[in-house]
C-alpha cells in the first residue's frame, strides 16, 4: 500500500531542495552565458557555412518576431512594445523583409522553407493584409517544402475571422492562443480580460477556417490562483479541447519586468505553486492529454506525441517541435537564430533593430560560437529534455567534474535518476526536476557564480 502522506512529504522536501533558479534550456549555452564572440562579418560567414553544410539540403525554419501589443498584460515576460498606433505595422514589416533580403543576398541558392512561426508581442496586432503581404513575399523567395508547417501566436481578443482566413490562405494550419487562466479575478489582476466566450469564439473560428492544430498557453503561479481556480480553468479548457497545451510556470523577474511588482503580494508561494502544477497535470492526464516534456502536453494522436514515442522530438527556442530543421533563422527585433555551430540574437530595441537594417547590416546584437565542449553538452541537455535520457561514452563519464558526479549521486539517492558509465535515465519523479538535472551538465553555469545571473526558479 502506498503511504500517500509520506509520498507528499518526500515530494515537498524535494521541492524545497531543488527549487533554485535554473534556466529553461531553450538553448545551450543559455543566453546570459553567451560569450559574444561573434561580429556581423563572422555571423555572415557562419550562416553561409551552415547553409552549405546542411541548410541548403534540409531547408530552413523562420521565426519572425512581431513585437507590438495594444495592452500590457502585467505578468508578461516577453519582448513587446505597447501601442495603439497601428501606423507602426508597415515600417516594421518592411524592416523584416529587408532583413530577409540581406540573408537571401548571402545565400548561393533559393532556400527551401521548412517552417514559419510568427511570435510576439502579438502577431495579430498586425492587420490581415499586412501579414498576408509579409508571408506572400517570403514564400515567393523560397521553395516551400510540401511538409512545411506554418504557425502563429494569436491573442484570442484580437484574432479575427479575417486574420484566420488570411493566414490560412498563405499556408498557416497551426495557431497558439494565449489563454493563461479563465478566472475573472486572476484575469483582472494580470490585466488580461479574456472571457471564456471570447476564447471559444477564437477556437471555433480557427477550426472552421481549417486549422488542424490549436495550442493553448496556460500559466500556473499567477496571482490569486488556487486549486479551485485551476480546476475551473481546466474544465473550461476541456470544453474546447485544444490539441496541445503549454502549461508554463509563471516566471517572476520584476527587475526586468517592473509591472510584475503590482501583484507581488498575491502570488502563490513555492509549495502552493507546485501543487497548482500537480493539479493541472493530474487534470490534463484525466482529460486524455499526454505529457511531452517540460511543461508541454498533447492529445495522443498529435504529431508531437507521436514524435515523442518515436524518439524524433526536437526542441528549439520556441519549444518542442517535430521539425528536424537544424537551421533556425530569427527575423525581427530580439529574435534568436540557431545554426548549430552558433547562436545570435538581434537588437532587442525596435528602433536599434530598424536602424541597423537600414544601414543594410544584419541586426545581430550578440551571439555565441559553440566550442566542441558546448556541442557535446548541448546534445546531452537536448536528449535529456526531449527523451528523458541520454547516452555518453566512458571517456565522457570519467571526465565529469567532481561537482557534477556529487550532484548526480545526490539526485540518484533522491530517486530522480539512474546513471552509470554509459548514460543517464530520468525517473518519473525526476521529470519534474528536469531543469535541475540539465544544470548538472551546464559547465558554463557551473564555472560561474550562479548568483550573477537572473533565472526564474524551477517551480
Ligand atoms: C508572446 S506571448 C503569446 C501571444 C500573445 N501575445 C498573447 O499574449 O496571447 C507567449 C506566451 O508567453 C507566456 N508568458 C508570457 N509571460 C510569461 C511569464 N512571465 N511567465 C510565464 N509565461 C509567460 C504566455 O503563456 C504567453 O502566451
Ligand atoms: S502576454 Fe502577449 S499580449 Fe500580453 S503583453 Fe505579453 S506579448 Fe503582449
Amino acid at each position: 500500500m502506498i503511504d500517500k502522506d509520506k509520498t507528499v512529504m518526500i515530494a515537498q522536501s524535494l521541492l524545497r531542495k531543488y527549487n533554485v533558479p535554473v534556466p529553461r534550456y531553450t538553448s545551450y549555452p543559455t543566453v546570459p552565458l553567451w560569450e559574444n564572440n561573434l561580429n556581423i562579418k563572422k555571423w555572415a560567414e557562419l550562416v553561409k557555412k551552415a547553409y552549405g553544410d546542411f541548410g541548403e539540403k534540409e531547408g530552413i525554419s523562420l521565426y519572425i518576431h512581431l513585437p507590438y501589443c495594444e495592452n500590457l498584460c502585467t505578468y508578461c515576460g516577453c519582448n513587446k512594445r505597447i501601442t495603439k498606433n497601428h501606423s507602426v505595422e508597415l515600417p516594421y514589416v518592411q524592416a523584416v523583409l529587408n532583413e530577409w533580403q540581406l540573408y537571401l543576398a548571402l545565400l548561393p541558392s533559393q532556400p527551401k522553407l521548412v517552417s514559419i512561426h510568427l511570435g510576439g508581442g502579438t502577431p495579430t496586432f498586425f492587420s490581415p493584409e499586412v501579414l498576408t503581404d509579409l508571408i506572400t513575399t517570403i514564400r515567393s523567395s523560397t521553395e516551400v517544402l510540401p511538409q512545411a508547417e506554418f504557425s502563429f501566436e494569436g491573442h484570442p481578443n484580437n484574432t479575427t475571422q479575417a486574420h484566420l482566413e488570411a493566414l490560412h490562405s498563405v499556408g498557416f494550419r497551426r495557431v497558439s492562443y494565449g489563454v493563461q487562466d479563465f478566472d475573472e479575478k486572476v484575469q483582472k489582476t494580470i490585466h488580461r480580460i479574456q472571457p471564456f466566450a471570447k476564447v471559444k469564439e477564437a477556437t471555433d473560428n480557427a477550426r472552421k477556417a481549417g486549422y488542424g492544430s490549436i495550442n493553448f498557453d496556460l500559466i500556473y503561479g499567477l496571482p490569486h490562483q488556487n486549486l479551485q481556480t485551476i480546476e475551473h480553468t481546466f474544465h473550461q479548457v476541456n470544453d474546447l479541447k485544444p490539441d496541445r497545451i503549454a502549461f508554463y510556470s509563471y516566471a517572476h523577474v520584476p527587475s526586468a519586468f517592473p509591472a510584475q511588482k503590482s501583484f507581488e503580494n498575491f502570488l502563490p508561494q513555492e509549495e502552493e505553486k507546485r501543487s497548482l502544477y500537480e493539479k493541472g497535470k493530474e487534470l490534463l492526464l484525466e482529460m486524455g492529454y499526454n505529457e511531452i516534456g517540460m511543461d508541454h502536453f498533447s492529445l495522443p494522436d498529435d504529431p508531437l506525441f507521436i514524435a515523442k514515442k518515436q524518439k524524433l522530438l526536437h526542441r528549439n527556442f520556441m519549444g518542442y517541435t517535430t521539425s528536424p530543421s537544424r537551421m533556425l533563422m530569427g527575423l525581427g527585433n530580439s529574435s534568436i537564430s540557431d545554426i548549430g555551430a552558433a547562436y545570435s540574437q538581434n537588437q532587442k530595441d525596435i528602433d536599434d533593430y530598424k536602424a541597423q537594417i537600414e544601414r543594410k547590416q544584419f541586426a545581430v546584437n550578440k551571439g555565441h560560437v559553440l566550442t566542441q565542449e558546448d556541442e557535446v553538452h548541448k546534445k546531452l541537455i537536448l536528449d535529456i529534455i526531449c527523451h528523458d535520457k541520454a547516452e555518453w561514452d566512458l571517456d565522457f563519464f570519467l571526465k565529469l567534474s567532481t561537482v557534477a558526479v556529487v550532484q548526480l549521486e545526490e539526485m540518484a539517492q533522491d530517486g530522480l535518476l539512474n546513471y552509470d558509465p554509459f548514460g543517464i535515465r530520468l525517473s518519473t519523479t525526476g521529470k519534474a526536476f528536469v531543469r535541475n538535472i540539465c544544470a548538472v551538465f551546464d559547465q558554463r553555469m557551473q564555472r560561474q557564480k550562479r548568483s550573477n545571473f537572473v533565472f526564474s526558479k524551477t517551480v
